[in-house]
């Protein structure tokens, strides 16, 4: 009875979408999700914040300057590549619009028929460009806008480890993606591919349940991960930072992990042994943190 009132609380929990997927991959009779469509995302309140990638930079560039002598990225004429630019491209209309010679990306989740729509571009992209102008001038009006994003973005709809991304890259960033990829250590060895002497990169991973509820940490210490993921699937790998920065110094890119917000007493959970034998109270209660680097 316990253990059926604690799988409803968790249930209850889940956003719509992702109990979408775990029906999907716990009753197969159902049929397959039919990916995105414009009135998905433009009545998300988070997809329709198209700027949301401008704000998320500048908060992102605000935290490294605090830790390191971070100078703000420059996207002028510069390669750029992201993992799971999600189904609206992330950072890759912003780093357009900033003089971002080429943008590629892979996501298994891309559309191009829907991200290059006429409901996306006239309900999402001119709201954006609006607030792009504001915020960096009016370095391209909006039919110019629309060509460069054609002309200089490649999504690949794939894992990022088996994409056809190759070469030194300039910039290198990842918005709340790499704790969702499977496996963790190919795609930093991809990372590695694309890392040069100079480029710079910025990765936020987001280290909790992705639960709207009490805690970010209620509900992933209780059990060892392996059993979390036959429970909820793979949804989050469950790497902590210290997993993250022990994969970026393996794979030879010198990275600084900076804690972005550690939430602690919230948790009410009883955590297992397995997790209590391999990381300290820093790790577990790290929720978001950058892995950036170089500085300049
Ligand atoms: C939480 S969403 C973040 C999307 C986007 N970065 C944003 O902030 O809106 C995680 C994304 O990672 C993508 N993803 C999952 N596994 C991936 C993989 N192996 N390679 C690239 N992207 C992946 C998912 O499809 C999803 O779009």
């Amino acid at each position: 009875m316990k253990r059926l009132i604690a799988k409803l609380g968790y249930l209850a929990d889940l956003t719509p979408r992702e109990t979408w997927r775990l029906a999907k991959g716990k009753l197969p009779f159902l049929p397959g999700h039919k990916g995105w469509t414009p009135d998905d995302l433009l009545n998300s309140a988070k997809h329709r914040h198209g700027i949301r990638f401008a704000e998320l930079l500048l908060r992102q560039e605000a935290v490294a300057q605090r830790h390191m002598d971070w100078a703000p990225l420059d996207f002028e004429g510069q390669r750029v590549v992201e993992v799971g630019c999600g189904p609206l491209g992330g950072y890759g209309p912003l780093a357009i619009f900033r003089g971002a010679e080429q943008f590629e990306s892979a996501e298994p989740e891309w559309e191009p028929g829907l991200f290059f729509s006429d409901s996306v571009r006239e309900r999402y992209f001119r709201v954006m460009h609006a607030d792009l102008v504001a915020l960096y001038g009016a370095r391209m009006d909006f039919d110019a806008f629309w060509r460069a994003l054609r002309e200089k973005m490649t999504v690949h709809k794939a894992g990022f480890d088996a994409a056809p991304i190759a070469g030194e890259a300039d910039i290198v960033l990842s918005q709340s993606c790499l704790e969702h990829v499977f496996p963790l250590e190919g795609t930093v060895a991809k990372l590695a591919d694309l890392q040069g002497r100079s480029t710079r990169f910025l990765h936020l991973v987001d280290f909790g349940n992705h639960y709207l509820g009490h805690s970010p940490f209620d509900g992933l210490y209780e059990q060892p991960p392996e059993v979390y993921i036959a429970r909820r699937g793979k949804a989050i790998n469950l790497a902590r930072s210290s997993d993250v920065a022990r994969l970026f110094e393996a794979k030879g890119i010198p990275a600084h992990v900076i804690p972005s917000r550690v939430v602690k007493d919230s948790y009410r959970g009883s955590i297992h042994s397995w997790w209590r034998e391999r990381y300290d109270e820093s790790d577990l209660f790290t929720q978001l943190a950058l892995v950036a680097g170089p500085a300049v």
